[in-house]
């Protein structure tokens, strides 16, 4: 059974907000092997899903769900990808040290400031990082994604899930 899973955009990483992508990118089919970036690839039914729609939820339901389903899977994608560097994961690995000063809002200030797609700043991070960019575009995005029920990010207008739900924009 072979179920495609990922899409790998193996130069092109979009932090969203730019239409500027290059319009051939290569796929890569995996069904549940690993990928590049050294992670196994997920079925979507091993994907955790919020218990209602994400915007409705308290903040103590959301906070809940980060903690009983969001930490367990994170924690074991992060560690598939480096397990020293994610020996300890928790809340505050995506939310920053600050993060019950800020109840919890994202983006973080304790992740990494991304410049937009398709600038050189923005190709720099892909060049020097390329399997933490593959990483995070192909599992973080769209598991996270899929957690929150979140709509994919739309270039046009902006709206929708993307790196930026986590990571600040540059300046
Ligand atoms: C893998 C990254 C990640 C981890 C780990 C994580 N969160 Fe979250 N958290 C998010 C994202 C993404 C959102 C959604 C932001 C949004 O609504 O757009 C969020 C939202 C929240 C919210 C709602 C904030 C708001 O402004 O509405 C709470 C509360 C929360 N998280 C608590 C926690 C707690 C507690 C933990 C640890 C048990 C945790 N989170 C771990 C990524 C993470
Ligand atoms: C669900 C939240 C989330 C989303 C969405 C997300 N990231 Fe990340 N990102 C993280 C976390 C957590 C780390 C690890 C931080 C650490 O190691 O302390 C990270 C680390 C990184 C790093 C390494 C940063 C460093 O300090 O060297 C890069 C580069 C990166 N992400 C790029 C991206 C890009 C590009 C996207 C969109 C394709 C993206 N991220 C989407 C949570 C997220």
């Amino acid at each position: 059974m072979r179920t495609v899973v990922a899409v790998v955009g193996v130069l092109f990483v979009s932090c969203g907000g730019s239409s500027d992508a290059p319009p051939d990118e290569p796929t890569t089919t995996n069904g549940g092997e690993v990928t590049s970036s050294g992670v196994r690839a997920r079925e979507p039914h091993e994907i955790p899903r919020a218990p209602g729609v994400w915007e409705e939820m308290s903040h103590d339901e959301k906070g809940r769900f980060m903690a009983e389903a969001v930490v367990p899977y994170m924690r074991e994608l992060f560690r598939e990808y480096d397990p020293e560097a994610y020996a300890s994961f928790g809340c505050a690995t995506c939310h920053g040290p600050d993060m019950s000063a800020r109840e919890f809002a994202m983006p973080s200030t304790g992740l990494l400031a991304l410049h937009p797609s398709g600038s050189d700043e923005q190709r720099a991070v892909v060049a020097e990082q390329p399997r933490m960019t593959r990483f995070m575009f192909n599992h973080v995005v769209p598991a996270m994604r899929t957690m929150l029920g979140q709509p994919e990010l739309d270039p046009a207008t902006g709206e929708g899930f993307s790196c930026y739900t986590c990571h600040p924009h540059a300046e």
